[in-house]
């Protein structure tokens, strides 16, 4: 059985991160998101090969992932001469199957029993399985209405204010009957949101609904990736390499170096070659990636930093994301939330 992961959007709303790295590969800790999707195909014994459906930045992705080496299943590329839609990236990846396909947003992060799903789906005999999960407010998201047996009334995609008739959305997860895709035109871009799913209740076909109640978050805003890494290191998600730590507790590299006089306040992540001098303060659901350097009364606070960073003296990072090889200078301040791209560089004293 194959998987599709559909990661071929821009991550538009994750730039400047997403500028040189694909929000399928964006690090959550020291692993490329897409490593956590896999990990969670894998329950499913039948699958044994893992499509990448890719359009952005494809090589960058290749570059990370291989062929699946050490991740314990088959990964190939389907790469598309230009941005199809979520429905034409199916219809390119999976012209060829013949059996029933997962499918994957290449963007949610969730702990649904994905052999649960499937079973669903064949004892309904469905066209398509589609996940469901409850949210505040389903503005950003695919709105889905059921009736009492568990089938799919309605998919309005990004409803309107007034057009929000329950809470239940569409989680980004499906199960597929490959029979259907050539409904969906070829070389065109083409919404499985907008046109597929609806046209399956058009058509009065099996469309099935599996409500997960358990964890869920789309990582597509700076927002999210933070309150993702927040989650992990609450033990909300259960995930590496907090998965087996107590409640609040921190992950340090073996190799990192803190030095005496740091105040040290988990929960926290700490990777390899990192340095903390003296004076620095690390407060609470900190990032630190591979090889940073915190120098002697820097503040990091609440925030995630990319390989490869120089946090200068005295310098304070609240609350923010910065990308790989960030330079910041002596006494720089930088607030809630800023983003920054890889390579920037803060000059001595300024405030972002
Ligand atoms: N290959 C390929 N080609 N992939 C694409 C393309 C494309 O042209 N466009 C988008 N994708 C991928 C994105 O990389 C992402 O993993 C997934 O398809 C969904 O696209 P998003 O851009 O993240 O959509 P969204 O978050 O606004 O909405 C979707 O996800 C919500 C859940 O997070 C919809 O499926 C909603 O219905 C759903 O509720
Ligand atoms: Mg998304």
């Amino acid at each position: 059985m194959k998987a599709i992961l559909l990661a071929g959007g821009k991550g538009t709303r994750l730039r400047p991160l997403t500028v040189h790295t694909p929000k399928p590969i964006v690090p959550i800790f020291n692993r490329p998101f897409l490593h956590y999707q896999i990990d969670q195909l894998r329950q499913v014994p039948e699958v044994d090969e893992v499509i990448l459906s890719l359009n952005y930045q494809p090589r960058r992705i290749e570059e990370i992932l291989g062929e699946g080496e050490g991740l314990g299943v088959r990964v190939r590329y389907v790469v598309e001469p230009m941005p199809l839609g979520t429905g034409g990236a199916i219809r390119y990846a999976g012209d060829q199957l013949t059996e029933s396909v997962i499918v994957f947003n290449g963007d949610v992060l969730t702990q649904v029993d994905v052999n649960a799903v499937l079973k669903l789906h064949r004892e309904r005999k469905a066209k398509a399985t589609i996940v469901l999960t409850p949210v505040d407010n389903p503005r950003a998201y695919g709105l889905v209405e059921t009736d009492a047996h568990g089938n799919i009334r309605r998919f309005l995609e990004k409803p309107g204010e007034d057009e929000i008739t329950c809470n239940t959305i569409n989680a980004g997860i499906y199960v597929l009957e490959p029979d259907t895709f050539e409904r969906i035109p070829k070389d065109v871009a083409w919404s499985i949101e907008r046109s597929y799913f609806p046209s399956l209740i058009e058509r009065g076909e099996t469309f099935v609904a599996y409500i997960d109640n358990g964890y869920w978050i789309d990582i597509g805003t700076p927002a999210k990736y933070l309150q993702v890494h927040r989650d992990i290191m609450d033990g909300r998600y259960a995930a590496p390499p907090f998965a087996g730590l107590p409640t609040g507790g921190s992950w340090i590299a073996p190799d990192a170096r803190i030095e005496e006089g740091v105040d040290f306040q988990g929960p926290c992540f700490v990777d390899e070659g990192v340095v903390v001098k003296t004076g620095a303060r690390i407060m609470p659901y900190s990032v630190i990636g591979r090889q940073t350097h915190v120098e002697e009364g820097a503040v990091i606070d609440g925030s995630i930093i990319w390989p490869n960073g120089w946090i200068g003296p005295d310098a304070a990072v609240h609350g923010s994301i910065l990308g790989r090889n960030c330079h910041v200078g002596r006494s720089v301040s930088v607030v809630t939330p800023s983003v920054l791209g890889d390579k920037t560089v803060l000059t001595d004293y300024s405030k972002v």
